[in-house]
This record gives structure tokens, C-alpha cells and sequence, in this order.
């Protein structure tokens, strides 16, 4: 929560992966906020569906049908934010997959640029786009999605994912560190597994997704909803001193 009543009223968000998932949850909070969602995703109909609940609960929402690997339509979907709202204040990177499951020794080219394209280079495109204005202004918070998967590696079935979230989490810091002192945060989150549509487009195995819960000492998936709300807290003014780091939500699951 915010240490200033309506601190997130009329601020600006671009979230990108705001078609689903944790990207929708995480809008529709911000919009309980009273913020500006602009609502990024590869997926236009899904994105407009998010938008309508932002609209819904009273705020105001632009969609922007955006490919997150390709570096121009994120600059564009930068300038179109600031166009729309006068501003951008923070900047949530969900967009990600982990493609597909494989084991390590059929991780095959394809595979590896598909997958840091898009966790990688995506997020990357994405802070690049927007700090040059959160600098101009001294003030902006970018939230990277990173994983639970960084920290264990991924055996057996994503390596690939594993270590392009950890260039995630190694990014972050970097960003964080180097314009610390010009009014910039920036902060990865590392969820355990979270109940989404992602596991299906990841086509995941029935059993590995019973792996992922068995390591769950809560004995439960992540809700969306409790991303989104660390993020809202991230955001916020209720701990500034707060950048760099990857906070890990888990239920208490994995190497800690
Ligand atoms: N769900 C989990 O268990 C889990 C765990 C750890 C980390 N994560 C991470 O959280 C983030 C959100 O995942 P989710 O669970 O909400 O999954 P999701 O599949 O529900 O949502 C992902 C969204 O990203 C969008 N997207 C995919 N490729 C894109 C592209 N090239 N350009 C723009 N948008 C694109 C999809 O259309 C979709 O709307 C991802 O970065 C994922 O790696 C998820």
C-alpha cells in the first residue's frame, strides 16, 4: 500500500503481457489505484478485454497491440504512452514464456534466441524505451518479471528459461545501481509457479506441474493477484529505499 492516499491516482503504468495473467491482475490493481493503464500485449483482443476492466473500475486504459521483441514498436509503444497521459511513471515488464519445455541437451538454437528474445531482449527494450523520459522527470519504477527458475536452474525441463530470467535479475540490478542517485528504481520479482495460462503455453506436463506444486510448502499455486499487489508496493512511495534486488514469492518453496 502507499504511504500517500491516492499517491497512484492519475500516475501512469505501462505494463507490457497485460493481455493475461499476471499482467491483467496487475492492471486491474493499478486501476483500483485510480492510475493511467496502458495495457501492452502481442494479444490485441486480450489486451482490450484488460483495458475494459480498467475502464470498469473507473480509470482510464489505452491499449497498444505491441511485440515485445521488436525494439521499434516498443519505442513507439513508449512515445504513445507519454503521448496519451503526459507521462509514464512506472513501467511493469511481464510480457514472457518459457516457449516450450525441453531438457538440456535438446535445447537447440531456435529454442535459446526464441526464449532470451523475448524475457531478455524484451525487457531490456522496454526500460531503454522509458527511461530516458523517467530520467528527464527523476522519477520512474520499472518492475521486471523475472523467476523462481533463476535461482534453481531449471533442470530437467528449463535451463533456457531459467538463465534468461537470471539475465533478468542481473539487468535489473544494473539499471538500478547505475541511476540510483537520478531518481530511478527498478526491482525484478521471482515468483514460485503462479496459476495462469502460462504452464499451457508452455505445455507443460501434468506431472511437472505437479512437481513445481509438491515443492510448495503452502501446497498451493500463487494467485496473479498477489504479484500484482508486490508490485503496486514496489511502485509506490511506502519504501523508497527499496531498488536492485529480485524479492522471491513462493509460498515458501525452492532455495531461499
Ligand atoms: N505463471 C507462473 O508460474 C510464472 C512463474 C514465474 C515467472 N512468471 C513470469 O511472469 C510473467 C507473466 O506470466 P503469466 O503467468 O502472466 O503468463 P501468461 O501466459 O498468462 O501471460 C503472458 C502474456 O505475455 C504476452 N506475450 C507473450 N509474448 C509476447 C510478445 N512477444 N510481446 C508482447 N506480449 C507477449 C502473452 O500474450 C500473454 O498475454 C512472464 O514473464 C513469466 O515468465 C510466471
Amino acid at each position: 500500500m502507499p504511504k500517500t492516499q491516492d499517491y497512484f491516482a492519475g500516475k501512469t503504468i505501462v505494463i507490457t503481457g497485460a493481455a493475461s495473467g499476471i499482467g491483467r491482475a496487475t492492471a486491474k490493481i493499478f486501476a483500483r489505484e485510480g492510475a493511467n493503464v496502458v495495457c501492452a500485449d502481442i494479444n490485441e483482443q486480450g489486451a482490450h478485454d484488460t483495458a475494459e476492466a480498467v475502464n470498469g473500475a473507473g480509470s482510464q486504459a489505452l491499449v497498444l497491440k505491441v511485440d515485445v521483441c521488436s525494439r521499434p514498436q516498443v519505442d513507439e509503444m513508449a512515445q504513445r504512452a507519454i503521448d496519451a497521459f503526459g507521462g509514464v511513471q512506472f513501467l511493469f515488464n511481464s510480457a514472457g514464456a518459457a516457449i516450450r519445455r525441453a531438457k538440456f541437451l535438446e535445447i537447440d538454437d531456435a529454442l535459446m534466441k526464441t526464449t532470451f528474445e523475448l524475457n531478455v531482449n524484451g525487457t531490456l527494450y522496454g526500460m531503454q524505451a522509458v527511461l530516458p523520459h523517467m530520467l528527464k522527470n527523476k522519477l520512474g519504477v520499472i518492475v521486471n518479471m523475472a523467476s523462481m527458475a533463476h535461482r534453481r536452474g531449471g533442470p530437467g525441463s528449463s535451463i533456457h528459461y531459467a538463465a534468461a530470467k537470471g539475465a533478468v535479475v542481473s539487468m535489473t540490478m544494473g539499471v538500478a545501481r547505475e541511476f540510483a542517485s537520478q531518481g530511478i528504481r527498478a526491482l525484478s520479482i521471482s515468483p514460485g509457479p503462479i496459476r495462469t495460462p502460462f504452464q499451457d503455453a508452455a505445455q507443460s506436463s501434468p506431472e511437472l506441474v505437479q512437481r513445481f506444486l509438491d515443492d510448495v510448502p503452502m501446497k498451493r499455486f500463487g494467485k496473479p493477484e498477489e504479484i500484482g499487489e508486490l508490485v503496486l508496493f514496489m511502485c509506490s512511495d511506502a519504501c523508497p529505499f527499496m531498488t536492485a534486488d529480485t524479492v522471491y514469492v513462493n509460498g515458501g518453496g525452492g532455495w531461499r
